[in-house]
C-alpha cells in the first residue's frame, strides 16, 4: 500500500526520490507526488495513475532541489484524486507523506478548522500537515512542533515533513506503520521499506513504535516517544539490487516463481547448518517455549493463510496435536479462548499486514505468551512483536500475487512440524534423516515441476478465453487448490472457486457443464482413488478435466482428461512440489489475457490497513 521516501543531500534529490516511488510501486498505489523546497515556498507534483505520469510532470517542471519527500498513495480515506493524493501542504510552507490512518481525524478538521486552517483534500492525513504548521506557528521548531502534534493524534503513522523556513532538515514520526532512516555519506534518507533507498544506501535504522527522528545532511537523531534522544542500532540490509530488477524475466512474478528453488535451497540452510530439527532454529529460547505447548492456533491472511491451512494436516498428522488455522481479520474480532500452552503462529511475506498485526496483539491481550513468527521481511513489525522468529529466506518478493513466500512458508511450517514432533518424542533418528534428506531434494523437485512449463503455458491458451474455473484437490492438497484457485483470480480475473474434491457432490457439481474447466491437485497419496472418483462425476456431467499429478500415478489422458506429471511423488513435502504447475498456470493466463500481472487491479502488496 502506500510508500514514503525522503531526502535530505548535496545533490538534486529529486531523481532519488522517483526512483525510491518506482520501487515502491509494486507495493499497490493510485496516485504519487513530490514536494521540494522551492524558492519562497513548497513546490509539489502529484499525479493519479502511474509514478511515471508524475515523473514526466516534475520533468516539465523542471523540479530540482536538495531537499524532498515523496509519496505512492493506496486510496482510503477519499477517492483517488490529485487534491487527495500526497505530499499535503500547509501554507504553502509545509510539506507532509502519511502513511496509516488518522482515527481522530474528524475531530481534529473540525478544530483546525476553527482555528482558520482550510482543507483541500477529503483525506485524514491534510490534517497532520495543519496541525503541525499550527504548532510551528506558535514558536516551536519543526521536530518539537511534530513530536506535540503526534500526541494529538490516535491511529497508526508513518509520517515525513519538510518545511521552506527551515531548510537544513527533515523531521519523520513512526506509529504502527514501519518507516526506516537510511544513513548515506553526508546525505541521509526515510524510507517506508528499503527498497525505496537501496541504490543510496544499504545502512539502515529501523524506527521503533513513537520514535520521532531529525534528519539533517550531517547527521540523524532519533527520539523515543517521551522525546528523550535515543540510540537506536544499525543495520546493513542484505535487501540487494539485484533482487530489486527483472532480470531477463517479463515480469517479477515469473522470476520469483523461476527463483523457488534458490529460496527454498536459502531457506533450509540454516537446518542443514544444524543438521536437524533443532529447536534454535526459532531463537534463543524456543526450546522453552515449543515444549509442552498443547495445540497450536495459526493467524494469517491471503496466500500466507493458505500455508496455515497445508500446515494443519502436518502438524496434526505429525505432531498429535490440535491446530486451528483462522483468517486473521476474524481472529481478532471474536472472542477467543485463551490457552497459556497454545502457540500462536502468525505467517506474514511482508510482516506488515495490518490484521495479522492486530491478531497477534489481541492474543498477546489475551494472555498468550508463547508467539512465533514466520516472515519473509526482517525487522518487519510482526516478527518484532512475537517472540520466536523463522526468517523465510524468499528474497524481495515484488509481484502482487506470492509465489516463493508461499513455498517457503511451506518449507518453514514444515520445519515447525517436525521440530515440535522431535521435541515430543514423535520422530525417531532414521525418520528424521529421511526428512532432512527429502527436505535437500526439494530444490531439485520444484526444478523439476518448473520444467513442466511449456505443457502448461498450452494449457493456459485453452483457460483464457474462460470466465470461471474450479479447483479440486483432497487432504493436504486441498490448500493448494485454493492457492491455485486464487492465484488465478488475483491475476487474470478469472472467477476460480476451489473445493475440497469430497465436497463437490455437495453443491458445486451443479456448476459443472462443457464451459467450466476443472482443475484437479492429484498426487499419488492415499487419497488418489477417492480424487479418481470425483473426477469421474466431473466427467459424468460432461466437465473438463485439467489434472496435475505425479508418475507415480496410474492414470491416463483421454477424452475430456488432460493430465501433467511431475516426475515422482515426494510424499509429504508434495504440496510444495505441487504449488508450482498452479502458479504457472495462473501466470501464464494472466499473459494470454494481457492483465497487469505484477500489479493487478484494486490489489496491494501489502495490506496495511483494515
Ligand atoms: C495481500 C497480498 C497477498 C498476501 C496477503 C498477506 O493480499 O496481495 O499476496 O498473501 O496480502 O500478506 P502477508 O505479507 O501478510 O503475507
Amino acid at each position: 500500500m502506500c510508500g514514503i521516501v525522503g531526502a535530505i543531500a548535496d545533490r538534486d534529490v529529486v531523481p532519488l526520490l522517483i526512483d525510491g516511488l518506482k520501487r515502491l510501486e509494486y507495493r499497490g498505489y493510485d496516485s504519487a507526488g513530490i514536494a521540494i523546497l522551492g524558492d519562497t515556498c513548497v513546490r509539489r507534483v502529484r499525479r493519479t495513475g502511474r509514478v511515471a505520469e508524475m515523473e514526466s510532470a516534475a520533468l516539465a517542471e523542471s523540479f530540482v532541489s536538495p531537499l524532498g519527500i515523496g509519496h505512492t498513495r493506496w486510496a482510503t480515506h477519499g477517492g483517488v484524486t490529485e487534491n487527495n493524493a500526497h505530499p499535503h501542504i500547509s501554507h504553502g510552507e509545509l510539506a507532509l507523506v502519511h502513511n496509516g490512518i488518522i482515527e481522530n481525524h474528524e475531530q481534529q478538521r473540525a478544530r483546525l478548522q476553527a482555528l482558520g486552517y482550510e482543507f483541500e483534500s477529503q483525506t485524514d492525513t491534510e490534517v497532520v500537515a495543519h496541525l503541525i504548521h499550527h504548532y510551528r506557528a506558535q514558536g516551536a521548531s519543526l521536530l518539537q512542533a511534530l513530536q506535540t502534534a503526534v500526541r494529538d493524534l490516535d491511529g497508526a503513522y508513518a509520517i515525513a515533513v519538510i518545511d521552506q523556513r527551515d531548510p537544513s532538515r527533515m523531521v519523520a514520526a513512526r506509529m504502527g506503520c514501519p518507516l526506516l532512516v537510511g544513513l548515506g555519506d553526508g546525505e541521509n534518507f526515510v524510507a517506508s521499506d528499503v527498497s525505496a533507498i537501496v541504490s543510496s544506501t544499504r545502512r539502515v535504522i529501523f524506527l521503533e513504535e513513537g520514535d520521532t527522528a531529525e534528519l539533517t545532511r550531517e547527521g540523524v537523531a532519533v527520539f523515543d516517544t517521551d522525546g528523550t534522544p535515543v540510540q537506536r542500532e544499525e543495520h546493513l540490509s542484505d535487501v540487494s539490487l539485484a533482487s530489486l530488477e527483472l532480470g531477463p524475466y517479463r515480469h517479477f512474478m515469473q522470476k520469483e516463481i523461476h527463483e523457488q528453488p534458490r529460496a527454498i535451497a536459502d531457506t533450509i540452510e540454516a537446518l542443514m547448518g544444524v543438521g536437524g530439527f533443532a529447536p534454535e532454529l526459532f531463537g534463543a529460547d524456543a526450546a522453552e517455549v515449543l515444549r509442552d505447548v498443547d495445540s497450536v492456533q495459526i493467524l494469517a491472511c491471503g496466500t500466507s493463510y493458505y500455508a496455515g491451512l497445508t500446515a494443519r494436516y502436518w502438524i496434526e498428522g505429525m505432531v498429535g496435536i490440535p491446530c486451528a488455522v483462522e483468517v486473521a481479520s476474524e481472529y481478532r474480532y471474536r472472542t477467543a479462548v485463551a490457552n497459556p500452552r497454545q502457540l500462536i503462529v502468525t505467517i506474514s511475506q511482508s510482516g506488515e499486514t495490518l490484521d495479522t498485526m492486530e491478531a497477534l496483539k489481541y492474543a498477546k491481550s489475551l494472555g498468550h505468551a508463547r508467539t512465533l513468527s514466520i516472515c519473509n521481511v526482517p525487522e518487519s513489525a510482526i516478527p518484532r512483536a512475537s517472540r520466536l522468529v523463522y526468517h523465510t529466506r524468499a528474497g524481495a518478493e515484488i509481484g502482487v500475487a506470492s509465489t516463493k513466500a508461499f513455498t517457503t512458508q511451506l518449507v518453514a511450517l514444515f520445519t515447525l512440524t517436525a521440530t515440535l514432533a522431535k521435541l515430543r518424542g514423535k520422530l525417531a533418528a532414521l525418520q528424521e534423516a529421511e526428512l532432512l534428506e527429502a527436505l535437500r531434494h526439494l530444490p531439485g523437485s520444484v526444478q523439476h515441476a518448473l520444467n513442466l512449463e511449456p505443457q502448461i503455458a498450452v494449457w493456459a491458451e485453452r483457460f483464457s478465453p474462460r470466465q470461471h474455473a474450479l479447483f479440486l484437490g483432497r487432504g493436504v492438497h486441498y490448500p493448494i487448490a485454493l492457492e491455485g484457485a486464487l492465484k488465478l483470480k488475483e491475476i487474470s480475473y478469472i472467477h476460480a472457486e476451489a473445493y475440497p474434491a469430497g465436497e463437490l457432490k455437495h453443491g458445486p457439481l451443479a456448476l459443472v457443464d462443457k464451459d467450466m474447466p476443472v482443475v484437479v491437485i492429484a498426487p499419488n497419496d492415499r487419497l488418489l482413488e477417492k480424487v479418481k472418483s470425483n473426477m469421474q462425476e466431473v466427467r459424468a456431467r460432461g466437465g473438463e478435466l485439467f489434472v496435475f499429478t505425479d508418475a507415480d500415478s496410474q492414470f491416463g489422458e483421454s477424452e475430456g482428461v488432460h493430465v501433467i506429471r511431475t516426475p515422482r511423488h515426494v510424499g509429504v513435502l508434495s504440496p510444495i512440489v505441487h504449488t508450482i504447475p498452479v502458479q504457472l498456470l495462473a501466470y501464464h493466463t494472466a499473459l494470454a489475457r494481457g492483465t497487469d500481472v505484477d500489479k493487478p487491479r484494486n490489489l496491494a502488496k501489502s495490506v496495511t490497513v483494515e
